[in-house]
């Protein structure tokens, strides 16, 4: 099959993410609760089942497989996946990418790079150690520092994922566009969304990209480019810092009309949008003999993926974290 896939309003659909676990070695307070229940094992798919997946959205017109979380790298067995799945690129697929907190890219940077991933979004939202911990509630930024390092000493390019929130890392907006002009990584910049109930009001920390880019457009020249990823974010090149500024705006500019995507859980259920909790299990169709009842699935899904997502930024917009679908 060569048509690919279409959802009701006509998007064409060739971006999956795959998450590979719901755990996380972190606790970003804006991400997860600090008492999470997380997915027993038995209700995970195999690391077989992940790759037929794979193989399967790509058969039916995916280019572009993203690996996720939680993080990726806390599922053992990740490696394995993306070494699999990258044997699909050019057989149909175009790239394999992932993203991760980098904690565990020390050890696996050169493996990941071998099988086939280029390029990487690690979040990362401050670089100062005390107020990393205090996000993250359990991380070591000195071990994430080093892993961004590992992924490019092995020559993977890296993107930096910084959740905006006000009052916590503002200030370090700017010197972390400064430090990633220097680095040659680029810079995305996310505003918090309404993804499960967490310990503090999302509004206190709510802090829109408008204002962020009319600061930065007070102090330095933005031109706006042409690169799309097919993701969510708006990109501006800054040729004073040597930066690459990606905007993703989906409180105060939603980008889902042009929504190329579609997520799979690590227990096998499809979530047609970030913002909704509409979803088909695909663990059981993949499970059967029959292979039509995946497609069916598939097709369901993609008839009844919402137009868009209706965030309000106090009100959590799903009772399922950001860490069950990966972002
Ligand atoms: P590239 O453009 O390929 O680099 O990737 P990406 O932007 O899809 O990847 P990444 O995982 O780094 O996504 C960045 C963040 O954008 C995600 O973690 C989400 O927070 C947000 N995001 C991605 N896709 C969507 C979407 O469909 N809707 C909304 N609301 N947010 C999204
Ligand atoms: N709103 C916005 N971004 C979030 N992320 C996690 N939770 C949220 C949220 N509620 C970000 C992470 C990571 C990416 C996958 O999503 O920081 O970079
Ligand atoms: Fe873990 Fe990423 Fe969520 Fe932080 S944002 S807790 S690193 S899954």
């Amino acid at each position: 099959r060569t048509a690919g896939l279409r959802d009701g309003f006509g998007r064409g659909i060739d971006y999956v993410r795959l998450s590979l676990t719901d755990r996380c070695d972190l606790r970003c307070r804006y991400c997860m609760a600090e008492d999470m229940t997380f997915l027993p094992r038995s209700e995970i798919l195999t690391l077989e089942e992940i790759v037929e997946l794979a193989r399967r959205f790509v058969d039916r017109g995916v280019k572009r497989i993203r690996l996720t979380g939680g993080e990726p790298l806390a599922r053992r067995g990740a490696v394995q996946v993306a070494t699999e799945i990258g044997k699909l690129i050019g057989h149909g697929l175009d790239e394999v990418t992932m993203t991760t907190n980098a904690t565990r890219l020390r050890e696996h940077a050169p493996a990941l790079r071998a099988a086939g991933i280029e390029r990487m979004n690690v979040s990362l939202d401050t670089r100062d150690p005390a107020k990393f911990r205090h996000i993250t509630r359990h991380g070591d930024v000195a071990q994430v520092l080093d892993g961004v390092q590992a992924a490019r000493d092995a020559g993977i390019s890296v993107k930096i994922n910084m959740v905006a929130l006000k009052g916590l890392n503002e200030d370090e907006i700017e010197p972390m566009l400064i430090w990633c002009g220097e680095q040659g990584y680029g810079l995305s910049l996310i505003e918090t969304m309404p993804l499960g109930v967490i310990e503090e009001d999302r509004t206190d920390r709510f802090l829109s990209l408008t204002v962020v880019k009319d600061r930065l457009d007070a102090k330095y020249a933005l031109l706006p480019s042409a690169k799309r990823t097919g993701g969510p974010a708006r990109y501006w090149s800054i040729p004073e810092l040597g930066a690459t500024l990606g905007l993703i705006s989906p409180l105060t500019r939603n980008f889902c009309e042009g929504c190329n995507r579609i997520r799979v859980s690590a227990s096998g259920q499809l979530y047609m949008c970030l913002g909704h909790e509409d979803r088909v299990d695909l663990r059981e169709a993949l499970r059967s003999d029959d292979p039509a009842l995946l497609d069916n699935a598939i097709d369901r899904a993609l008839g009844a993926k919402p137009k868009a997502h209706d965030f309000h930024i106090g009100t959590p917009a799903t009772e399922r974290h950001m860490s069950v679908t990966g972002g």
